[in-house]
């Protein structure tokens, strides 16, 4: 599948982005590949739990950049897209999902964060939402989500100032559980994820609609999407794409 690794193993699904040599960083065929698992996984009861993850070290560095250009740029259009669909799939999953999160996680690397049931870090992982830094807003949901978890000055400073958030810092912040050795994160969280599968099914589904606000959830992600869609095009937005797009051209 295309750069994401899936794996079945008694009853917990792992669905890792594995493009490692661009840190990681999500495509409309990630996405796509990622929202057919989640489909997949709700359907069938031999599934019981998610565990999402990043190979080779980091968790993910958000949204392709290119992607975004291309949006700007007006080449791809992504009122349709498969981004949509994986934001949907997450923010409405009916089973627990675990999080194991090491190394970068930018922007969709946080925000999909608010939508997971339990999230594990790596003390040392860099968690950082630059939206303001692109021209953008804040996605998925998370101009509600992560004031509502961290508070709103946290949030501002992490969505307008990109700060970085360590993750020792999130826990502190409520957006993690447990923060630990970078080598231990994928096995505390596959433990977590392999406990809750050896639970009662229907209570842990029960259990996540009655904590969650569905109906919220999906207005704030609506919201978000169409400020997010419109900001694309922004002369602002264009512009930090291809500062990132220079920067690497600089470097090879
Ligand atoms: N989109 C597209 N490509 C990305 C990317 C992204 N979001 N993040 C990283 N990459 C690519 C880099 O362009 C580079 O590609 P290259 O080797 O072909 O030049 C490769 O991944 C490695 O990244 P690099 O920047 O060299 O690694 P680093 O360790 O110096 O920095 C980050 C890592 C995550 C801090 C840095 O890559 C970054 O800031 N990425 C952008 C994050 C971002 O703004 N995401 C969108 C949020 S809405």
């Amino acid at each position: 599948m295309a750069d994401v690794r899936i794996e079945r193993e008694r009853g917990v699904v792992t669905i890792a982005f594995a493009r490692p040599e661009k840190k990681n960083a999500l495509t409309e065929a990630m996405y796509g590949a990622a929202a057919d698992t989640l489909e997949a996984v709700a359907a069938n009861d031999a599934d019981r739990v998610v565990l999402l993850t990043g190979d080779g070290g980091d968790f993910t560095a958000g949204n392709d950049i290119s992607t975004f250009a291309a949006v700007a740029a007006g080449a791809v259009d992504l009122s349709n897209s498969q981004v949509g669909r994986f934001l949907r799939a997450i923010s409405t999953f009916p089973k627990p999902i675990v999080a194991a999160v090491t190394g970068h996680a930018v922007g969709i690397g946080v925000t999909m964060l608010l939508h997971c049931d339990l999230v594990y870090v790596a003390e040392d992982a860099t968690l950082r939402t630059p939206f303001i830094d692109l021209g953008l807003v804040p996605e998925a949901g998370s101009s509600r989500l992560l004031p509502a978890r961290i508070g709103h000055v946290r949030a501002f400073a992490l969505f307008a100032l990109g700060e970085t958030m360590s993750g020792a810092e999130a826990v502190a912040a409520r957006l993690a559980n447990r923060a630990l050795p970078a080598a231990e994160v994928q096995g505390v969280a596959r433990e977590a994820a392999r406990t809750l599968a050896g639970k009662s099914a229907s209570s842990l589904a029960a259990t996540k609609r009655l904590m969650r606000d569905s109906e919220a959830i999906a207005r704030a992600i609506r919201a978000d999407d169409e400020a997010f869609l419109a900001q694309l095009r922004t002369p602002e937005a264009a512009a930090a794409f291809a500062a990132f797009a220079a920067r690497g051209q600089q470097k090879g």
